[in-house]
């Protein structure tokens, strides 16, 4: 069990505990070996640990420790309904998680893996049900990450969802995880900024034909090509539909939600965005606009702030820039915030799915 020790301050689910943490620092390409010895050790006598991957942040904990499973849930206050994705290094992790693998899966892993693209398959053995919230499916990835692969080469295979307190966006820096899981987590390894910011590509390979569940750093184009097939693309996996629709689990709460209320105008002309701030400053808002490089003029003597998230022209530098902007929308002291739309084609559906799901409104 964790070092829980009573120490007013944080409520979690009910209960006011802080846990003690410790934090290492380490090079994000050669982490030092002796930290990794260390924190492995603890891993495997039943600690939780955040630990970078290419995508974001993950809190971890050992397939083989069903009760620290239990208190990701806790640390994170998130719903026991939601089932976490198991992490693994090596194929031969297949063997003990995931049953029936179908033949195009191999084929797939074998040119995607390590990456940014989570499989869901029926689920083998050695994965407690606190991991699976009971389902007979489990979502697998292997991150690309060398922190993340060293410390499970040694582990084995951990359950792990993103590092972040439940409803916020998934942590992508140093910051985010010491404001999100200082004092929740046993262990906190920080290896700096994440590489892509946004989560993984989740397909659904227990059902015919495969299903995009979320999209995610790993474009979609790219598993289609390799496959050869179709993968089935719905609302749902392109962020406008909610609750009881949802397919993965986890998509039916709200997400990366920040208490701004935030309108994302789909257009793509800066014109209609700009319309959607002329009406509201009539109203007396304090308005935030987010924008790409490329628009920010247009905005100027408009609008009280004008957030750059990137380049329309890099969608890659959106992905890793969208989650510390809606962190830090609350911070601006603005009554609403207007986003523009990105095109959504490979990484850009994912951040149209993210900025739909932490939208109050959506104008079309
Ligand atoms: O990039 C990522 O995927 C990050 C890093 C840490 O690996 N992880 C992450 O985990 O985003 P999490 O828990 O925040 O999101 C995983 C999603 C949830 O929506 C969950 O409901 C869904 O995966 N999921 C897990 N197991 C599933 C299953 N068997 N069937 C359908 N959806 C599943
Ligand atoms: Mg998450």
């Amino acid at each position: 069990m964790a070092r829980a020790i009573c120490i007013s301050g944080i409520e979690c689910c009910g209960v006011e505990t802080m846990v003690l943490t410790k934090l290492f620092r380490v090079d994000a390409l050669y982490p030092d070996p002796s930290i990794l010895d260390v924190v492995c050790r603890d891993v495997l006598s039943g600690k939780i640990i955040v630990f970078p991957t290419e995508t974001v942040y993950g809190l971890g904990a050992s397939i083989y420790r069903p009760e620290a499973i239990r208190r990701i849930f806790i640390a994170k206050n998130r719903p026991i309904d939601n089932p976490l994705i198991i992490h693994i290094s090596r194929r031969e992790h297949l063997y003990e998680t995931a049953v029936d693998i179908p033949d195009a899966v191999w084929r797939l892993i074998e040119l995607v893996w390590p990456g940014p693209l989570t499989l869901v398959l029926k689920g083998g053995s050695a994965v407690p049900p606190e991991a699976t919230a009971g389902l007979p499916t489990v979502a697998i990835r292997m991150p690309a990450h060398p922190v993340a692969e060293k410390l499970i080469d040694c582990t084995g295979p951990l359950a792990a969802p993103s590092a972040n307190i439940s409803g916020r966006p998934s942590p992508t820096t140093s910051h985010h995880i010491l404001t999100d899981m200082f004092g929740r987590t046993d262990i906190i390894i920080d290896a700096g900024d994440t590489i892509f910011g946004i989560e993984s590509t989740i397909v659904d390979f227990s059902i015919k034909p495969p299903r995009l569940l979320r999209p995610g750093a790993m474009p979609i184009e790219r598993i289609t090509e390799i496959l050869g097939i179709e993968v089935t693309v719905t609302d749902v996996s392109r962020g406008y539909v909610e609750a009881e629709e949802a397919l993965a689990p986890g998509m039916k709460y709200r997400h990366y939600a920040p208490s701004t209320p935030l309108i994302v105008v789909e257009t793509r002309k800066p014109e209609d965005v700009l319309k959607v701030a002329l009406s509201l400053r009539r109203e007396r808002k304090r308005i935030a606009v987010i924008t790409c490089r490329e628009n920010v003029e247009i905005y100027q003597g408009i609008v009280d702030k004008i957030i750059t998230v990137g380049s329309r022209e890099n969608l890659f530098e959106v992905a890793k820039n969208l989650f510390t902007t809606l962190r830090e929308l609350d911070r601006l002291g603005v009554d609403i915030a207007v986003a523009e739309s990105f095109p959504e084609k490979g990484i850009g559906l994912a951040i149209m799915n993210r900025l739909r799901k932490a939208s109050t409104k959506i104008i079309l």
